[in-house]
Order: structure tokens, then sequence, then C-alpha cells
């Protein structure tokens, strides 16, 4: 039995359904405020819970043979990002679970301070290693779903807004292949112990993305690009009036100011563990919502 947290997210859903689709038992941890209908037809066994509570997390670990920890931190980084997840490895050692991943974050490494959820991650990912438990640590990139409403605003108007340096790189990666190797890390004997850069087969450019979507939908672009100083401007105005508000913009900050990228080595050693062909972004969102 998998179980699966964040299971109605954009990863999580995609985790949940490929688990089913192999006919895997699955438990999907969700909330009761969700909309989980989609997770039940397809026959997972849904615990309804809430991550901030231990209580609930201890109760959802029982029988759990694989534990894929891939929820969000909505606006509680400390509770969501750190707190569950170093529950769910306490729970996950009390159980004798054969295997833990845990989705992590491209660049988590690089002690990028204005971010808790990076700061987060790091230590989560300390606390997994020193464990003792069988591990997986996936370091994805951007997920190219994240894309998919800024395409179809592109595909009615045309328009494309991009903040901060155009020539920043990153290698954003199909949310079902990552879906696909969190699955296979719980079963591939090099994956055991082990981190993974997880990226598309392309680094792009931030400037790159328009012109996909041009190629998608065959219209020129309108690009509005507003520089990383405007952002930061309203960001110090918001945090005079909410300074909560204006910490927890330090993740979106992280993520605009810098590069997120997967050398080439990198995908090569994915591929090769994972026997995949990493899809590039353009092809994603051909799928999802391109025309030709
Ligand atoms: N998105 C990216 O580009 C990206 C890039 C790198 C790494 N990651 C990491 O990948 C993971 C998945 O990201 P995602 O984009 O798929 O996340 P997402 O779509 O924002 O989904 C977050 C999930 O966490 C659940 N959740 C939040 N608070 C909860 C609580 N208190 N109790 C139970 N469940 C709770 C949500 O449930 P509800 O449906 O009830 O809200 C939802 O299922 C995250 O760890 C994220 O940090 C994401």
């Amino acid at each position: 039995m998998y179980l699966v947290t964040g299971a109605t997210g954009s990863l999580g859903r995609r985790i949940v359904k490929q688990l089913r689709s192999d006919d895997q038992l699955t438990r999907a941890f969700v909330r009761l405020s969700s909309k989980f209908g989609e997770l039940s037809d397809r026959g997972a066994d849904i615990f309804i819970g809430d991550l901030k509570q231990e209580r609930d997390i201890e109760k959802a670990c029982r029988d759990i043979n694989y534990i894929i920890s891939s929820h969000g931190s909505g606006n509680d980084p400390q509770a969501l990002d750190y707190r569950a997840n170093i529950d769910l490895i306490d729970q996950a050692i009390a159980n004798n679970v054969e295997h833990f991943v845990f989705i992590s974050v491209l660049g988590v490494d690089r002690g990028y301070e204005d971010s808790v959820t990076f700061k987060a991650k790091r230590e989560v990912e300390k606390y997994l290693i020193n464990s003792g438990l069988s591990y997986t640590i996936l370091r994805p990139s951007g997920f190219a779903n994240n894309l998919i409403p800024l395409a179809e605003r592109f595909r009615d108007t045309g328009i494309y807004l991009s903040i901060g340096e155009q020539k920043n790189r990153s290698s954003i990666v199909s949310t079902d292949d990552l879906a696909t190797i969190a699955i296979a890390s719980c079963q591939i004997e090099a994956a055991k112990n082990q981190i993974f850069a997880v990226g598309g087969p392309d680094s792009l450019k931030r400037e790159d993305i328009p012109r996909i979507f041009s190629r998608l939908f065959d219209r020129e672009p309108i690009v509005i690009n507003p520089p990383l100083q405007l952002f930061d401007g309203l960001r110090a105005g918001v945090g005079l009036i909410n300074p909560q508000l204006n910490k927890s913009l330090g993740t979106l900050r992280t993520l605009l100011a810098h590069e997120f990228y997967c050398t080439p080595e990198e995908i090569f050693r994915l591929e090769s563990t994972f026997a995949i062909e990493m899809e590039s972004l353009e092809s994603f969102l051909r799928r999802y919502v391109g025309q030709s």
C-alpha cells in the first residue's frame, strides 16, 4: 500500500492516477474541503485528515509500505513543509515503511535564506537521510502544469507576463514524468538512498516560453516584462501592512530571482536510472492545451 500526501495537488493527483491505473493499493491523504471524487472513483483508499494534525499522520501511516510525500505548504511552510514531513518520517520509522520518497526542490542546497520552504525542505532532507529509512529525494525544477493557465491566457490574448531576467534558465519538468519517477523510486534499486535533480530535457530561458506558446497557438507574443525591482517594491509595500504576507512572498522572490536548471549530466543520470525519456515542455503543453 502506497500513502500519497497532497493527493489532490498537481503532482499527487497524477501519482494516484498512475498508481491506480497500475492497480496498486493506494491511500490518498486528502482534506475534507478538497475535491477527491476522482481519486475515489479510481479506487484509491481515501484518508481524510489534516497534515497539521500529528494524530492524522499517525493513523494514515498504518499498514503502509511506501510513502510519497508530495503535499504543498499552503501558507504555512513551518507546519507543512517542515513539521508534517518530520512527523511522516517518524511514523514511517515506527511502521517499518519500506521506502520514503520526498519531493524537495531544485536549488534546495544553495542556502536561500529568504524562502522558508527551501529551508524547511533542506532540513527535512537531512532528517530523512539520517533516519535510517530507505529513501529517494527528488529535487524538481518548476512543474510544467504551472504553465497551463499561462498558455491558455496566451491562446486567448497573446499576452505573456514574465517578471525578472529573461535570460534566466529553468528545466521545467513534465509533472507526469515526475509522478512516474516518484513511483518508480520505490522499486528501482539504483534509486535507493539517492538524491536526483529532476528536470525536463531542455534548459529554457524565460524568453523561450512565449516562443513555445507562439509555435503552439500560431500567434505573435506580446511580452510584458516588469523588472524584479517592481516586485520588490510591491512586496515592501505589502510588508508595511502585512509582515506575514511579505515573508511568505520570499519563496516566490527566490524563484523569480534565480536559475533552476539541470545539467546534461543530471538529465542523463535521471533518464538512465529510471529508463525514461523526459518530455519537453512543448510536448507537455501540446498534450494539455495545444492545437497542433
Ligand atoms: N509546483 C512546482 O512548480 C514545484 C516545484 C518544485 C517542487 N515542488 C514541490 O512539489 C510538491 C507538490 O507540489 P504541487 O504543485 O503539486 O502542490 P499543490 O498543487 O499546491 O498541492 C498541494 C497539496 O497539498 C495539500 N495540502 C495542503 N495543506 C494540507 C493540509 N493541511 N493537510 C492535508 N493536505 C494539505 C493540498 O490539499 P488541498 O487540495 O486540500 O488544498 C494539495 O493536495 C510540493 O512539495 C512542492 O513544494 C513544486
